[in-house]
């Protein structure tokens, strides 16, 4: 919807009226209304032709937004209702395409808004200049540098919570394509004595505030402070807080944007150093004390303050408090210092420059003193310099446009300036002079001077003048003077004048300050370098302040400048209130009226041609629609054609100037009947043209309809007749098929009779001649059986005497016979060897044969063994007997049987009766011996292994020593009750002896042989022989051994390979003796 409502004109949707100029009547009161109807409707800004006058809302308006400064951007100046922007946007763009410097001065009294207005220029400015990373940076520190400004020259006042209390200058330069490169800032005015003092209510720099609400516990302590505000003298207690306001979180964009405008961590850290040294100065005391002299001296109460000032800034002590005492200085006096940087500005290489002016507005209070008096003075210049300028571009454009010059009255205010910075007879010098002149000098002294040399100006008011004009006014007192300033009269009180303007800083304080051991302070005191010493007195406060006017005044005067001019709508500090007679105040004293006269000296309105053409050519015949000529002429024409006097306007080359702004007025009346009458007319035609335009639609409409109807008709008529001749056709059709289907019918009806007798007649036949065939075979059958019959009888007649009735058995035994034979002989032919082992035997040549030819091979095989068995001598009979017995033993049970079956059992192995050695074993043992052998007798503690001869004899088992042939041990075969050894392949066995035996005592033998399959063989025999008892031969491997009195397990386990093939045996614990078989 915004986008609809394109704005061509300053002149739409005018609430009163958007630029002053256009007033009518031009009076005080018709301008406070036309502000206050606008400041109602929210329209906060109002012209003066290019000035803009801004009326603060004490509340946020959504007119600042981005989507507003898009709105602003590349627009003319009258284009759009009057804004801050527009002024902003028309200097940047003069700046950038025309090469023009700009200025934008900004007034107003303190709280209007000059601040924010020239806040609301430089992000205006910034957020259409260039882009880029570097310019960005350039614009971020332009923006930056007003909260660090502000922390360190704003403070509360009673007027405003965030109050300048210096001028400021920026100038923003730019390079040629506009994009900014940086900026100069010069600061007028700081008022200094705020530091020492601030009225009720008020409150001393935000910085002291910030830094003690905002600095971290640490930072305070290195700047030696501490965060209760009640500790120092220089804060105001009564309203150290102030609402809405953040001091801390403010200190903190301090220091960001002291960051981003480049200052480096130690130079920061000097400031606040600085700053803290201020903060302790103030709690520093000092009682007076008189000298023997008679001279006054002051000594300080407490000096340990003192020590911490010395330690921040590195001043010697003794020095810092010399100079303190030997001067006392009259700290408490309200001072005005200016500090001009103006020269900074002026750069060699050609930029672009944009400066902003932030400075106070004229000042009337009930006391008026000699800041008031120079701030007046700077005012009355920017006034001078703004009726110089204006006229000068007014006169510019006449020549430029071909016009006419005629000289209008105003007020110059020339004669103003004069009268107070005159070098000979201004205020300004007397005071100077006063100050210099010897003797004693008082204001009063000041006064009667300016009395003498000023009376007579028009200007100046005073009741001491030597003219008594004044005398009768008691309103003007004895002590003041009056100037009739443009903006109004001012009465000044002269007290005060001469110190303030003397401004001095005594030299042994100043000196001491550069003795400091801190750059900053040392760079802070110039004048106290020793090496420099001056005897001349500094310039005074009034000489210093004309000149920098004057190095400002010429600035400006090389730039184009623009006005803001800030009205405060009330005191209270609140939105929505509009207090006339406060508006009215501001409005004498800023001179806005006069600027309204200056601005209409000549011609109140001007416009080019094209767009004036362009508003207004509906209100003539031969303009209206379109003007085929140039505009001059189309304008001239108009003009003209609407009987407008000809005094009221001129024709410039490239404009139409318009005397008075009732012209304009009439021709907007007249525009605005005439865009009713063309608005009806235009609906007239619109209606006639969309009421035909819609007959001739229906009309199109009726006609394809009705054509689309008789199509659909003639289809259905059609159709139906279609349908319809079809149904007939069909119906002739199906009787006419009907018909014939009903002859075919009949046709094949009597085809198939036809074909039935047929077939029946047939079948007649056939079965009738079957019948014959058949009766004839069966006569053929009957006599051949009847033949054979017959035949049989016969033969069985004539054969039966030739057959006996057994004859068959005979015949089968002596087939048997005949088969039996021949297999016993071939039998006889394939007999395998006598050899007992050979498994050979013939293969059975019939089934029947199957019993016998079993039983014939056992026959076989018994008789070659009783065959082989006769060979044998009654020696080999033992031994076979006793390998038999082994066999019966041991096959399967024991693993070593196997291997033993090929050895031949010798019994004795050793030679007792022929080794000499065992002569004595020999004699001691006279029955036959039947095994003589080296065993191993395991030893029951340990499991080693010792050598034994083991004999045995018919009736007894002996163990004997090897070596020596000494019987150890004898036992009767009797006391033998069992022989234990396990399954494996290993030589180990147990003789279990009787309990209770006298052998026994010993505990059974635990013995291990080569030949342990032969020597339990014939242990077994010589036991059955000699007791008739079978010797119980246990074969297991776990068993029980008697040892003395304990009972050990011998248990056989499968051991590894590592000690060879032979088991050893081990003696686990009291209870277990293990043998290891491989
Ligand atoms: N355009 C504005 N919109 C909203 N509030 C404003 C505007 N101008 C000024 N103000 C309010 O008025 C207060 C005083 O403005 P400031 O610019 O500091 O005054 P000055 O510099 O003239 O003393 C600001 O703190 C702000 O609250
Ligand atoms: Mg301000």
């Amino acid at each position: 919807m915004a986008k609809m409502e394109v704005k061509t004109s300053l002149l739409d949707d005018m609430i009163g009226v958007g630029d002053m100029v256009l007033l009518e009547p031009l009076d005080e009161d018709s301008f406070i209304n036309n502000l206050k109807k606008r400041f109602d409707h929210n329209e906060v800004y109002t012209y003066i032709g290019s000035v803009v006058i801004s009326i603060n809302p004490y509340r946020s308006l959504p007119i600042y937004t981005p989507e507003k400064v898009e709105e602003y951007r590349n627009r003319n100046f009258y284009e759009l209702s009057p804004h801050i922007f527009a002024l902003s946007d028309e200097a940047y763009r003069s700046l950038r395409d025309q090469d023009k410097d700009q200025c934008i001065l900004i007034t107003g009294e303190s709280g209007a808004g000059k601040t924010e207005a020239s806040k609301l220029v430089m992000s205006y400015v910034a957020a259409v200049c260039g882009k880029g990373a570097e310019v960005n940076q350039v614009k971020e520190q332009l923006l930056q540098s007003n909260p660090v400004l502000e922390a360190f020259g704003n403070a509360k006042t009673m007027r405003n919570d965030n109050s300048s209390r210096f001028g400021k200058y920026m100038d923003i330069e730019f390079d040629f394509k506009g994009d900014p490169l940086g900026g100069v800032i010069s600061n007028y005015l700081l008022e200094k004595s705020r530091v020492v003092k601030q009225p009720r209510g008020e409150r001393n720099f935000h910085i002291f505030y910030q830094i003690l609400s905002g600095a971290s516990e640490e930072f305070l302590c290195k700047l030696k402070l501490e965060r209760d505000f009640s500790r120092y003298n220089y804060l105001g207690l009564d309203s150290a807080r102030v609402n809405g306001v953040d001091d801390a979180a403010n200190f903190r964009t301090v220091r960001n944007a002291m960051q981003i405008v480049g200052f480096m961590d130690h130079e920061t850290q000097s400031v606040f150093e600085v700053v803290a040294a201020v903060l302790k100065l103030g709690n520093i005391e000092f009682k007076p004390e008189s000298r023997a002299n008679g001279l006054d001296e002051s000594k300080i109460k407490d000096k340990n303050e003192l020590k911490e000032i010395c330690e921040l800034t590195g001043i010697d002590q003794s020095v810092l408090e010399r100079a303190f005492s030997f001067r006392t200085v009259e700290a408490k006096q309200e001072k005005v210092s200016t500090t001009l940087n103006v020269a900074q500005a002026q750069t060699k290489v050609r930029k672009k420059v944009m400066g902003v002016l932030d400075i106070y507005g004229f000042e009337i209070f009930e006391d008026n003193s000699f800041e008031q008096f120079i701030i007046n003075y700077c005012n009355e210049k920017l006034q001078q310099i703004f009726i110089e300028l204006t006229l000068k571009e007014e006169q510019e454009e006449y020549i430029r446009e071909g016009i006419e010059w005629t000289h209008i009255e105003y007020f110059n205010n020339a004669i103003i300036c004069d009268l107070i910075e005159n070098n000979q007879t201004g205020i300004l010098a007397m005071l100077d002079e006063e100050c210099l002149r010897p003797g004693t000098v008082t204001d009063d002294t000041f006064l009667e001077k300016l009395n003498q040399v000023c009376a007579t100006h028009q200007h100046f008011e005073s009741r001491m003048s030597k003219c008594s004009r004044f005398l009768n006014d008691t309103s003007l007192p004895h002590s003041c003077f009056r100037i009739q300033h443009y903006a109004g009269k001012v009465m000044y009180q002269v007290e005060g004048f001469v110190d303030k303007n003397n401004d001095l800083l005594y030299r042994d304080l100043s000196q001491a300050m550069w003795k400091a051991n801190h750059s900053l302070i040392k760079a802070l005191f110039p004048e106290g370098n020793p090496a420099k010493i001056n005897l001349k007195r500094p310039p005074t406060a009034g000489s210093q302040f004309k000149a920098s006017v004057a190095t400002l005044m010429k600035n400006l005067q090389t730039k184009n400048p623009n006005y803001i001019r800030c009205i405060k709508p009330n005191d209270k500090k609140a939105a929505h209130i509009f207090n006339e007679a406060l508006v009215c105040h501001q409005i004498r004293y800023l001179g806005l009226l006069e600027n309204v006269r200056v601005r209409r000296a000549g011609y109140a309105f001007r416009q080019p041609y094209e767009p004036c053409l362009e508003r207004y050519k509906m209100l003539c015949k031969q303009t209206w629609p379109h003007w085929r000529g140039p505009a001059r002429a189309g304008v001239e024409v108009l003009f003209n054609e609407l009987r407008i006097p000809e005094e009221e306007f001129s024709f410039g080359r490239s404009k139409i100037f318009i005397r008075n702004p009732r012209t304009l007025f009439k021709l907007e009346d007249l525009r605005k009947q005439r865009l009713e009458d063309l608005a009806t007319l235009i609906g007239k035609i619109y209606r006639g043209w969309k009421c035909r335009t819609h007959f001739l639609l229906m009309k199109k409409c009726q006609v394809v309809i009705a054509s689309w109807y008789r199509r659909y008709s003639q289809q259905k008529k059609y159709q139906k007749i279609k349908s319809s001749t079809i149904t007939v056709q069909s119906y002739i059709r199906g009787w006419k098929a009907r018909k014939q289907l009903r002859e075919l019918k009949h046709l094949k009806r009597c085809n198939e009779a036809a074909t039935v007798i047929a077939a029946y007649w047939h079948g007649t036949q056939a079965r009738r001649e079957l019948k014959r065939l058949k009766e004839e075979a069966r006569r053929k059958h009957a006599v051949a059986v009847i033949w054979a019959y017959w035949l049989g009888l016969k033969v069985r007649r004539e054969y039966r005497k030739f057959f006996r009735a057994n004859a068959g058995r005979k015949i089968y035994e002596f087939t048997l016979q005949r088969i039996m034979q021949k297999y016993f002989l071939e039998m006889k032919n394939k007999m395998p060897s006598l050899s007992p082992i050979d498994k050979n035997w013939p293969a059975r040549p019939y089934l029947f044969l199957e019993s016998t030819h079993k039983e014939l091979k056992r026959i076989f095989h018994l008789w070659r063994c009783k065959k082989y068995r006769d060979q044998f001598t009654d020696q080999q009979k033992l031994i076979y007997e006793e390998k038999l017995e082994a066999s019966e033993l041991f096959k399967d049970k024991k693993a070593l049987y196997p291997a033993s079956v090929g050895q031949p059992f010798q019994g004795a192995y050793l030679e007792i009766s022929e080794n000499p050695k065992y002569k004595k074993l020999k004699d001691a043992v006279d029955e036959k011996i039947i095994i003589a052998e080296v065993v191993n007798k395991i030893n029951r503690a340990n499991g080693k292994a010792a050598s034994r001869i083991f004999l045995l004899t018919k009736n007894n088992v002996l163990l004997a020593d090897q070596k020596s042939g000494t019987i150890k041990s004898e036992v009767p075969l009797g006391d033998v009750t069992k022989v234990s050894m396990s399954s494996q392949n290993d030589g180990f066995f147990a003789v279990h002896l009787k309990e209770g035996s006298e052998a026994a005592s010993k505990g059974d033998f635990l013995l291990s042989s080569d030949h342990l399959i032969e020597m339990a063989t014939k242990l077994y025999r010589t036991t059955l022989s000699q007791t008739k008892q079978k010797l119980n031969i246990e074969i297991s491997d776990e068993f029980l051994v008697q040892f003395k009195q304990d009972k050990v397990c011998v248990k056989f386990i499968q051991g590894s390979q590592k000690n060879g093939n032979i088991p050893t045996c081990k003696r686990k614990n009291n209870r277990l003796l293990e043998v290891a078989v491989p």
